[in-house]
């Protein structure tokens, strides 16, 4: 699917980037692999361990939608990984999260339509999902902006759907890294928000591999959420720190004591496949989206239905977060 492509990635210097163009140059020989964010020394970086001939490095801000077109010129796929992340930042400037994950979504997708890129892919959280805090709100309207924008495309090529997953084992400024400095600092507690707190919990390769089988999956509109499991603070406090007492400091604004994937508001637009859920879009223009380019069927979900990390029932064992981290 990707061979002889030339394929964008906004956000190519984050966690996701990186592992993503990292498995696409392994799996497949794309013509052309673009990153577009605004950092150089990142872009330096990568491009000293990424530098095939197809790869080029493009600064650039999701804020500036001329930018993205003369990126985007002959593109055919465009994954959006750019975003600011972080939930007491974006509390804190609230208006820079809204101009980059918002206007830089909608940018996306004007520059995407006018360059006539074939699909696009933009990344989303379980914090999307009955969002409560900022970074949420604003990627739960990022979501809504790529799912409708199938609507603005005329007979044009282009197609729009959205990757919903839960935390990344590891990214930057998680709870994995941030442990792990806590120990080597010699600290003598670890400190846990609420000992009841769970979270989704995947490894950033597959992460990137659903993205990737979502590409052939797609017809446009679709929210995919894969079935991945939950972890339990403690148990991953156990299995970092296996000795070490705990310090129960309080929940932090912003943060859910669970995080939810599927809200069960909209159980009515939610299929359930093999190996992952659907969201279907709420102005959905007829499509069937029961059966997807692969073949794949879906049945709709039991009403009220919610895939909540809480009540999950895949949960790694301490053993199994050992070997994750
Ligand atoms: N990490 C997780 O646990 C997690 C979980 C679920 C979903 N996600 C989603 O996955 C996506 C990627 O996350 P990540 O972990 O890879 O984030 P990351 O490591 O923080 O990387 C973010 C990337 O976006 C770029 N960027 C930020 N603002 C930009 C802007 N205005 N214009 C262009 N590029 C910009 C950054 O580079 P510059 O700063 O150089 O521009 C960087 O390349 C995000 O959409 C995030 O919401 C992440």
């Amino acid at each position: 699917m990707f061979n002889d492509k030339s394929i964008l990635v906004t956000g190519g210097t984050g966690s996701f980037g990186k592992k993503f163009i990292k498995i696409l140059l392994e799996k497949y020989n794309p013509k052309k692999v673009i990153v577009f964010s605004r950092d150089e020394l990142k872009q330096f970086e990568m491009s000293q361990t990424y530098n095939q001939h197809c790869m080029r490095y493009f600064i650039g801000d999701v804020r500036d939608e001329a930018r993205l077109k003369q990126a985007m010129y002959q593109v055919d796929y465009v994954v959006h990984a750019a975003a600011l992340k972080q939930v007491p930042a974006a509390e804190y400037n609230p208006m820079e999260c809204i101009k980059t994950n918002i206007y830089g979504a909608q940018n996306v997708i004007n520059a995407s339509i006018a360059c006539g890129v074939q699909k696009v892919i933009a990344l989303s959280t379980d914090k999307a999902a009955n969002p409560i805090n900022l970074y949420g709100a604003t990627k739960l309207a990022s979501d809504k902006l790529f799912t409708a924008a199938n609507n603005l495309v005329g007979n044009r090529p282009t197609r729009f759907s959205v990757v919903r997953y839960g935390n990344v084992v590891g990214s930057r400024g998680s709870v994995v890294p941030f442990f792990q400095k806590l120990l080597k600092d010699g600290i003598k507690e670890l400190p846990v928000t609420d000992a009841r707190m769970t979270r989704f919990w995947l490894k950033l390769e597959d992460g990137v591999d659903f993205v990737l089988k979502n590409f052939e999956r797609m017809q446009g509109g679709e929210i995919f959420i894969p079935k991945i499991p939950s972890m339990r603070i403690m148990d991953l406090a156990k299995a970092i720190a296996p000795e070490m007492p705990i310090k129960i400091i309080g929940i932090r604004p912003g943060e859910k004591l669970h995080e939810i994937m599927c809200p069960s508001d909209i159980y009515y637009e939610t299929l359930e496949f093999g190996d992952h859920y659907v969201i279907m879009p709420s102005t959905n223009l007829g499509m069937d989206y029961t059966h997807n380019q692969l073949g794949e069927k879906g049945l709709p979900v039991k009403d009220g239905f919610e895939y909540n990390s809480g009540t999950n029932p895949h949960f790694l064992t301490v053993d199994e977060l050992k070997e994750m981290n």
